[in-house]
């Protein structure tokens, strides 16, 4: 059992985020937190993204304690690393948690974990184990987790391979919980049926065209692989009359730039501000087709049983392409172009990628991770049962 310095007080954990993508997974856990009567809890934002996150915070009703609000324009690793691990110095000194939650890999991830560790107290990694091997593929998130998993004392796995990732690397296995992915959670929280867009335009959307939406970010793919999947998504619009393509770009400066250059002004192309995620997780269950680098769409997808092509040349979320739903087409121009051709033309390739498969989760990560805290730290209750994946299992049976 882990110990704390409790002396009487209510055991106290802090829950760091930083970005979207943190945001949306950690907002079920703070949500499921905030009903468990044994643990008080503080959120902490480093504001590593500020306009992105806020989206979220307001969608989940979240109000953080704490706001570093670091974030610039133009923003390098070493700053955002800088600015995030002193602010969380500060915070974790004054606050002294019995642990520390961070999330996934981004560098508020990374900074969250090592702040904890150097005022030593015990952090919880949720979505710990995601691998892909390769130093520099994601950059920099692949040595995010990494570190992060090194720095770590409870490890909240998705699944069981990213429970075997982590036991490959000599964690102990005592010390690791596969919980299902939050992202789940939240689906369940934001799709609904006859959902109204708060985004008006997204309403009147042209009657029988068939929606492609595109997500892309990656920092690797920043530069010449952006501009080729730019092109790409141009001739697949030229290519297919019906099609209607929607892209909420990135406020990344260097991501809106080729985008625009490439983009703005086509028929049939939509480029708008990111989305609220209830706007965008019910934007993909109307989509034919989503093209993306980003991780979380990946694992969102095979729940709504929407196909997608993952713009990169590997995945650290091998699941779904295992299961069929989620295809690998990597960044050149004319292997895109080909690949969502062929599933717009040969109905038997796209119904065979548009199964609903659920092998991210079950919509209770949150609670498994709080029962996982719970029993680790003897505040009542028994070891939760690991997440098995059901072998069909839409989001609506879930
Ligand atoms: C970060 C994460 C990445 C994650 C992504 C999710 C790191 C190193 N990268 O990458 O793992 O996949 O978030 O989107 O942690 N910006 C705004 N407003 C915002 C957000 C961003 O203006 O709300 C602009 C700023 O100019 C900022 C730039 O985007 O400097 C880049 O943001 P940053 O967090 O450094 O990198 P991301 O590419 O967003
Ligand atoms: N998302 C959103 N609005 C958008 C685009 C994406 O809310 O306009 C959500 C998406 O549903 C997913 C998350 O953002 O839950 C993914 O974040 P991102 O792609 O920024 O980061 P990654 O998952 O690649 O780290």
């Amino acid at each position: 059992m882990l110990s704390s310095n409790r002396q009487g007080r209510r055991f106290s954990a802090m829950v760091v985020f930083g970005t979207r993508p943190e945001a949306i997974k950690m907002a079920p856990l703070v949500h499921e937190l905030r009903r468990c009567s044994e643990i008080e809890t503080a959120v902490c934002v480093t504001a590593q993204h500020r306009e992105m996150l806020d989206q979220v915070l307001k969608l989940f009703a979240i109000t953080p304690d704490f706001d570093l609000d670091i974030m610039q324009s133009g923003q390098t690793l070493t700053e955002i690393t800088n600015r995030a691990l002193c602010g969380l110095e500060r915070v974790l000194g004054e606050n002294r948690p019995d642990l520390v939650f961070v999330h996934g890999d981004t560098t508020t991830t990374f900074a969250g974990a090592l702040a904890a560790f150097y005022h030593r107290i015990p952090v919880g990694h949720v979505e710990a184990g995601l691998r892909t091997g390769q130093k520099y593929a994601p950059y920099p998130e692949e040595l995010n987790r990494r570190l992060t998993g090194t720095l770590s004392d409870l490890h909240f796995a998705p699944t069981a391979l990213a429970r075997s990732n982590l036991l490959a690397e000599n964690v102990p296995a005592d010390s690791i919980f596969v919980t299902g992915n939050t992202v789940i959670d939240a689906l369940r929280y934001t799709v609904q049926p006859d959902y109204q867009f708060a985004r008006e335009e997204l309403n009147s959307l042209p009657k029988g065209a068939r929606l492609l939406l595109v997500e892309a970010h990656r920092r690797e793919n920043l530069g010449a692989p952006l501009e080729s999947i730019c092109r790409a998504l141009r001739r697949i619009v030229q290519d297919h009359p019906d099609v209607f393509l929607v892209f909420p770009v990135h406020r990344n400066p260097a991501v809106r730039q080729p985008v625009f250059d490439c983009l703005l002004g086509l028929d049939r192309v939509m480029l708008i501000e990111p989305l609220d995620v209830a706007d965008f997780h019910n934007l993909m269950q109307k989509s034919t087709l989503i093209l993306t680098d980003s991780g979380g769409i990946q694992e969102e997808a095979p729940s709504l049983g929407r196909p997608v092509l993952v713009l990169r040349e590997v995945t650290e979320r091998p699941e779904a392409v295992d299961a069929g739903t989620v295809a690998l087409v990597g960044l050149n121009e004319e292997a895109i172009v080909e690949t969502a051709s062929r599933l717009l033309t040969d109905d038997a390739a796209y119904r065979g990628m548009a199964a609903a498969i659920n092998p991210y989760g079950d919509g209770k990560a949150a609670a498994r991770i709080v029962s996982a805290v719970r029993w680790r730290f003897g505040l009542g209750g028994s070891k939760p049962p690991d997440f098995t994946p059901k072998e069909s299992s839409s989001l609506e049976s879930v």
